[in-house]
């Protein structure tokens, strides 16, 4: 099958027209990249202030900075011109979005631990807007335990990445630790900026979706269960309700406040949700979130099975639970306009996933990488590779909401554009 990829690099980033980017420039052999990085910003039409640390300027100077920014390069915490003309906190009050590239082992240290020992990490703790990461770093640092823990704390902070990638590294080593490149982290700035949806963009549409998990009973105690969190879910639901769509949520067990201004059903079990999802019908649109269980027990007891010393350890049967998406995708009479599946995959994530979309008969999948590493299980960002009929679109990393919102404007433009089924799988 021929496969068109549309890289990064040619993302949209008109939505970055008049923003205004804090640029701090960790000190890495990678801090040529961001200077780059700075004419993309201004060739996109935001503006761009920087901070140097002080390891940054052994990298790059000021003066090449300041030449390229259009404006002085900011280094010392306590130069009083500037806090005269423009103090710490001002420096991160005064701009839609902090990014570092490159994001050094020991700036994110500095991050993780809420530090505040120079300007770069001043403005870092001071600033209550949001916050990018590209970092750089030899791949043993990368892979070291601590930079592991720094980087979960700074996801679980809200702070967004993108990169590092992997290759051959300036220390001679290969592996993970490289900076991305400008365009790349171009692209995930710009995606921070997506534009909401217009209001009432899905107005008059009716919107299904199913997220978080299922609970398959073993007996009144036991289940079987996934570590699906539903906030991508939750997270489309809601962005769908915000664009005006009149909206049913099909909700397994999660620990998340039901969206606004959302019809939201509860269940348990895949069985319940599939007739959840057929009871809700006819919708416009479906967007099959759910990590519904694959299997589930052949019979739940209806009493707890017991542990008896010396009995044998009880076999457990199972059986092939519906496939909700596969059933809506080929429901005979009422088959939604747009049928929109994911694919959670740990490896060979494009190749699974093209090969989902086209056996369940989804237009749309939106395939994701759940490999421990990734952090998307439970996390607040989302790596996404949009396949249609049309090829795949890379999207960067962004938060869980921002997939939403992007979902949610293309879902508007492609019904817009009036097509009856967009993408027909074939
Ligand atoms: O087969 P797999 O679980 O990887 O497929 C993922 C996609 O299929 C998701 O969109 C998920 O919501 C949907 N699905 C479903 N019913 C199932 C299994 C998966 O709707 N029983």
């Amino acid at each position: 099958m021929y496969v068109v990829v549309i890289k990064a690099m040619v993302t949209d980033t008109s939505s970055l027209s008049g923003k205004r980017i804090l640029l701090i420039i960790g000190g890495g052999i990678a801090a040529y990249k961001s200077l780059l990085l700075i004419r993309l910003l201004n060739g996109a039409g935001a503006s761009v202030r920087c901070i140097l640390t002080r390891a940054g300027a052994e990298f790059v100077t000021p003066l090449s900075v300041s030449a390229l920014s259009g404006d002085k390069a900011y280094i010392d915490l306590f130069d009083l011109t500037d806090e005269h003309e423009m103090g710490h906190i001002e420096l991160s009050r005064d701009a839609d979005l902090l990014v570092v590239a490159p994001a050094t082992a020991d700036l994110m240290a500095r991050m993780a631990t809420g530090q505040a020992n120079d300007l770069a990490s001043t403005a870092l703790l001071a600033t209550d807007k949001p916050v990018l990461c590209a970092p750089a770093m030899n791949v043993r640092m990368w892979e070291h335990p601590a930079s592991r823990r720094n980087m979960a704390a700074l996801r679980q902070d809200g702070v967004l990445f993108v990169g590092p990638e992997e290759g051959d590294m300036a220390c001679g080593e290969y592996g993970p630790g490289r900076l991305s490149e400008p365009e790349d982290i171009l692209a995930a700035i710009s995606s921070v900026f997506v534009r909401k949806t217009t209001p009432g963009a899905l107005s008059g549409r009716h919107v299904l979706v199913t997220s978080g998990p299922t609970h398959e009973p073993i007996d009144p105690v036991r289940y079987i269960a996934n570590r699906s969190s539903g906030k991508q879910g939750h997270a489309i639901a809601q962005a769908a309700a915000d664009a005006g769509a009149d909206v049913t949520l099909i909700s397994g067990p999660v620990n998340l406040g039901d969206p606004k201004g959302v019809r939201v059903v509860h269940v348990e079990t895949a069985g319940q949700m599939l007739e959840a999802t057929e009871d809700a019908l006819p919708a416009d649109i479906a967007i099959c979130a759910a990590a519904v269980a694959d299997w589930r027990p052949v019979s739940a007891t209806n009493s707890k099975i017991k542990k008896t010393a010396g009995t044998e350890v009880p076999e457990l049967q199972l059986t092939e639970n519906p496939d909700i998406l596969k059933t809506l995708a080929n429901h005979p009479t009422r088959r939604p306009q747009l049928v929109i599946g994911f694919a959670a995959e740990t490896d060979d994530v494009l190749k699974h996933a093209q090969e989902k979309r086209l056996r369940k008969g989804a237009d749309w999948l939106l395939a994701n990488d759940v490999s421990e590493q990734s952090g998307v299980m439970g996390g607040d960002s989302n790596t996404i590779h949009l396949i249609t009929g049309a090829g795949v679109d890379e999207w960067p990393l962004m938060s869980k909401q921002a997939v939403a919102e992007r979902l949610v404007a293309r879902l508007a433009s492609a019904l817009e554009d009036g097509t009856p089924k967009i993408d027909a799988a074939q």
